[in-house]
């Protein structure tokens, strides 16, 4: 969270001491665009741009990066060799290691680094303590897997110009066409050309170059008075002439506010085109507001003019529709037409902008086979590291998911309850107040799982301690919500007060853990508890330190239904350089805060999570763990949401595009906070935030500390009634959200998908973010966001038929492309079936997901079109521990086949279950069977003289029979006939059949 105003009297009096103290902070009433950088206000990202503005604005442009063709070699599916930078006009360059790695799963690896320059080569500020090489261990954090060399990628051509790699799994077709002067690489797929590098010749590595103390030099700016208006238009003709030496004021420091960064290796971006060839859509690149086809950059009508940005900041209160930098960061893009999915993977976790513009192809649009189609061209640049691109080549979208994850890790398996619905607000005043709020939605018959403690359950802000007055008994209060099956989440964040009497900052310092400043000393800034410093997540030594603050013992009050939330994470510094960290501050290794600044959030919630993993001896549970910063790779340790929001109709509709960007981006376990952090959502915007959270990710209520309260059983009627029943319609799903869950864990599969991703080539849905499906449900939502609303255009993306979820009426039965136009009145979630599936649900209403654990389940198939074929999927394990590893877990697919009449249940694997060891929950689940199965869609002629049908448990259980119910269709109303299969008994982990 981040504090806004009108400030209580209590933070008025808290931040009037920090003012007086540091003297350097201003109270923070709103976000001001202005605290923020611009690209402008960015010394690399202006000199980038300023390359781009040059270079395109030339005809005769050729971009100072060649490959020394006897450097290159070509080996175990790997090409070496040295690029070249002309840096001046006497010829000199510098030496530029370049790696191309062609790996097993058909994804390439561009790598461009600096070589080592001789010692008194190269000085860089003798002063600094900063570590001069450039950052290499971004791969440390973000990739576990898919590095794997392509041995059979194999040099097809090769001449003094070029070289082509022929690469991939057997019949992907993937070459790449190394060009050697200037450098470039045109990747294809069937020899049509899909991403480019260098095309445009922006490639701008910024070697390392020797500080030279300049005399004062005219200076434009301080001389400007003195000039006459005639000089000064010579000296803009020459600028328009010729290319101006490069702008230099910012390389060895730069000021933003009153913060000044000593820049000890001076500049060091890394920048890169890369052309999309063909394509007109661009996904990817979270967080940011804004649509999930993403914008252009460069101004003009519908475009933004500044570069999307990635550096993870606590941007509170943010703004709508924006290119600006929000809490977390994943430099994944994704690139879209019909036939074909491409992206790149830009691994570097300093900051980072990108421009985007699209455009006809003008240089040759002949060769390219592909006529006048737009492209888009992107281009990134760093502040510093590696140039690391990983490029996928797809065909489809699920393709290029599977890819990234199989790098960067999947989501993880989440603690079931997690799906459920977290209340939270900032802040519950005392353990009497939670437990009356647990008890309120009892009595209001509102399922919840969580509830969350923000930091004023601290004593003072120092964490691992609780406020004796307010929380007096916290153990008490765990227990009341145990009994439930419910959890308590307590926020715990990165900086810790700097105070006496304080054993764990008292710690922190003595062992060593905390984050330096430039000059090797403990960094100290503000936050929260006032004076603070920061732990060094990047250090195992701090990693393991921080393990043992959670124990039981050492976090007193906290219990096994204890969970975390990690926030102000990117790191949040008030007093900081944009609210964040000096760049200059050092890190584990001694590599600046520059080099690693989006990785910090992720280092720090993976302690967390490596913490509770490691609590008591022997408890080996999933850790649930909040995130507000993140990056590539926090997937594998825990959720995140969308942050700050505010309380209005644009952030409801907002939220929407930012989830879907974050599930095609490997990182699906997401929400955005319901009703909106900031201010007072009124009950009829409360009520549809509800219903659309009901379907994020994750599900999370909560509130500013000076918003008033909210729970959502406070809203009277209609209202709470409407909000219950988004509730339960939520529990009632869990079973399909765990299962999406299950696939995104598996390959990296969005939980909630974009219409691009489920039907790749509609091309009317590619533009559309604001409906979606669920995992492969077949469900398809698309929540009101707006006021007063009370009808729903709905994009129909194929010829499938579509029922409404809740009446069964046929809302589509034609043809694609078409919308159609819902009732959807306050009571009423937009929420369509498609024909063609089978998901599963819980029907009896319970108080948390616990008191579901062991019920029976309901299947809903949905009779297709054509009638002929209907398949689902169920996955379900204990939900706690790490036992699915070890094939403890029930993954059945459910087939309808239309011309057989037949429903039948197998192993999704093909395994023989019955060889699978059972443990106790295993053998308990035994017991857990399909309580009914509801036929939508089901035909007079095939179910209307039906009473009972068969059933077969192939286990070897038996066989019997189960009554029918068929309800004809109401064709005045417009709903369609259905079945309901009564009390089918069949254990839901064996295989059964079902015969009509
Ligand atoms: C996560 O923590 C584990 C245990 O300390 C460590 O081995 C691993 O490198 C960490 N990964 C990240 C991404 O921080």
């Amino acid at each position: 969270m981040h504090l806004s105003g009108p400030l209580s009297g209590r933070w008025t009096a808290y931040l009037g001491l920090i003012s007086t103290l540091s003297g350097v902070i201003t109270p923070a009433v709103a976000v001001k665009e202005h605290d923020f950088k611009k690209c402008a206000q960015s010394g690399f990202c202006s000199r980038n741009r300023a390359l781009a503005d040059h270079v395109l604005s030339t005809n005769s442009w050729s971009s100072p990066y060649s490959i020394l063709p006897e450097s290159g070699s070509f080996k175990d599916g790997q090409y070496q060799a040295v690029v070249l930078k002309t840096v001046n006009d006497n010829g000199d360059t510098v030496r530029l290691p370049l790696t191309v790695s062609f790996l097993e799963s058909g994804t390439a690896r561009v790598t461009i680094d600096e070589e080592k320059r001789q010692k008194g080569e190269i000085e860089l500020r003798h002063d600094s303590k900063a570590r001069k090489e450039r950052y290499n261990e971004a791969e440390k954090w973000v990739i576990v897997g898919g590095l794997t060399l392509d041995k059979e990628a194999k040099v097809d051509f090769e001449d003094k110009s070029q070289l082509t790699v022929k690469y991939g799994p057997t019949s992907s077709n993937f070459e790449a066409v190394i060009k050697f002067a200037p450098f470039g690489i045109d990747f294809k797929r069937d020899g049509v050309s899909q991403i480019k590098f260098n095309d445009q010749g922006l490639l701008n590595v910024e070697h390392w170059r020797p500080k030279i103390e300049k005399p004062a030099v005219e200076n434009k700016d301080t001389s400007e008075g003195e000039q006459n208006q005639e000089d000064k238009e010579e000296e803009k003709k020459e600028e328009e002439e010729e290319p101006k030496g490069e702008d230099e004021s910012t390389w060895w420091d730069e000021s933003f506010g009153s913060n000044t960064d000593s820049k000890p290796r001076g500049p060091e971006s890394v920048g890169l085109d890369i052309t999309f060839s063909g394509f007109e859509h661009v996904y990817g690149i979270p967080s940011h507001t804004g649509p999930l086809s993403l914008k252009t950059t460069r101004g003009g009508d519908g475009s933004y003019s500044e570069p999307y940005r990635l550096y993870n900041a606590d941007v509170f209160e943010y703004i709508l529709d924006s290119p600006m930098t929000l809490y977390g960061s994943i430099p994944f893009m994704q690139a879209h037409r019909k036939g074909s999915s491409v992206g790149v993977f830009w691994l570097n976790a300093a900051e980072t902008w990108v421009d985007i513009t699209k455009g006809k192809d003008s240089k040759n649009p002949l060769s390219l086979g592909i006529g006048s189609k737009t492209s888009t061209h992107t281009h990134w640049f760093s502040e510093s590291g590696l140039l690391d691109v990983f490029v996928f080549l797809g065909p489809t979208p699920k393709d290029l998911t599977a890819k990234y994850g199989e790098l960067t890790g999947t989501t993880t398996m989440p603690q079931e309850f997690a799906l459920g619905y977290h209340q939270c607000r900032w802040n519950y005043v005392s353990d009497e107040d939670v437990k009356d709020v647990d008890r309120k939605m009892d009595k209001f018959k509102m399922p919840y799982d969580v509830i969350w403690l923000d930091i004023e359950y601290t004593d003072d802000k120092k964490y691992f301690t609780w406020d004796e007055h307010s929380f007096r008994d916290p153990i008490g209060m765990g227990k009341q919500l145990e009994s439930h099956g419910r959890q308590l989440v307590t926020i715990i964040d990165p900086h810790i007060k700097n105070t006496d009497n304080y054993p764990v900052v008292a710690e922190l310092k003595s062992k060593d853990l905390a984050v330096k400043n430039k000059d090797g000393n403990i960094f100290e800034g503000w936050c929260w508890p006032g004076s603070s410093h920061w732990i060094d997540a990047f250090k195992p030594a701090a990693r393991e330190w921080w393990a043992t603050l959670f124990k039981y013992a050492s976090f007193k009050g906290s219990m096994e239904n204890t969970w975390i939330w990690n926030d102000m994470n990117e790191p949040s510094v008030f007093n900081g350089p944009e609210t964040t960290m000096p760049k200059d501050n050092l890190h584990d290794g001694n590599w600046e805060h520059r080099d690693v600044h989006n990785l910090n959030g992720m280092t720090f919630h993976n302690a967390t999570h490596h913490a509770l993993k490691t609590r008591k001896p022997g408890e080996l549970r999933r850790p649930f763990v909040l995130t507000r910063a993140f990056f590539a790779g926090s997937q594998r340790i825990g959720a995140m949401w969308t942050g700050d929001n505010t309380a209005e109709w644009g952030h409801l509709k907002e939220s929407i595009p930012m989830i879907l960007s974050q599930n095609i981006a490997g990182f699906p376990f997401s929400g955005a906070d319901v009703g909106g952090f900031f201010g007072n959502p009124d009950k009829q915007l409360l009520t549809r935030w509800y219903q659309a959270g009901a379907f994020y990710p994750f599900f999370r209520g909560h509130a500013h500390i000076d918003a008033r309260r909210r729970e959502p059983y406070l809203m009277g009627e209609p209202y709470n009634t409407i909000i219950a029943g988004a509730l339960r319609l939520r529990y009632s799903l869990l079973p399909s959200w765990y299962t999406a869950f299950h696939q995104a864990h598996v390959d990296g599969t969005p939980i909630v998908k974009p219409l691009y991703y489920t039907h790749p080539d509609e091309e009317a849905g590619f533009p559309i973010d604001n409906q979606f499906f669920v995992g492969n449900t077949g469900l398809l939502v698309k929540p009101v966001t707006e006021e007063n609303k009370e009808t729903q255009d709905i994009f129909i993306p194929d010829n499938e038929v579509y029922y409404d979820y809740f009446t069964y009426n046929v809302v589509a039965s034609g043809k694609a492309g078409k919308t159609v136009t819902v009732a959807a009145p306050l009571e009423k979630l937009p929420l369509l079936m498609r024909g063609g599936h089978i998901f599963p649900r819980r029907d009896i209403p319970r108080r948390s997901s616990q008191l579901q654990k062991w019920d029976d389940y309901t299947l809903v198939l949905t009779i297709p079109k054509d009638g002929k074929h209907a398949e689902g999927e169920l996955y379900v394990d204990d939900g706690d521990s790490y036992d699915f590893e070890q094939g403890q877990y029930i993954n059945r697919r459910f087939v309808y086949d239309g011309a057989a009449k037949t429903i039948t249940s197998v192993d999704k694997e093909g395994r023989d279950t019955k060889s699978v060891k059972q443990g106790e929950w295993l053998k308990k689940y035994n017991g857990v069977r399909v309580d009914k199965i509801v036929v939508v869609g089901a035909e007079e002629k095939v179910w209307g003289k039906k009473t009972e049908v068969d059933v077969v448990d192939e286990s070897g259980k038996g066989a019997w029979k189960a009554k029918v119910e068929f309800t004809p269709a109401d064709k005045a109303a417009g709903r369609a006939s259905f079945a309901v299969i009564k009390r089918v008994g069949a254990s839901i982990g064996s295989n059964w059949k079902v015969e009509l």
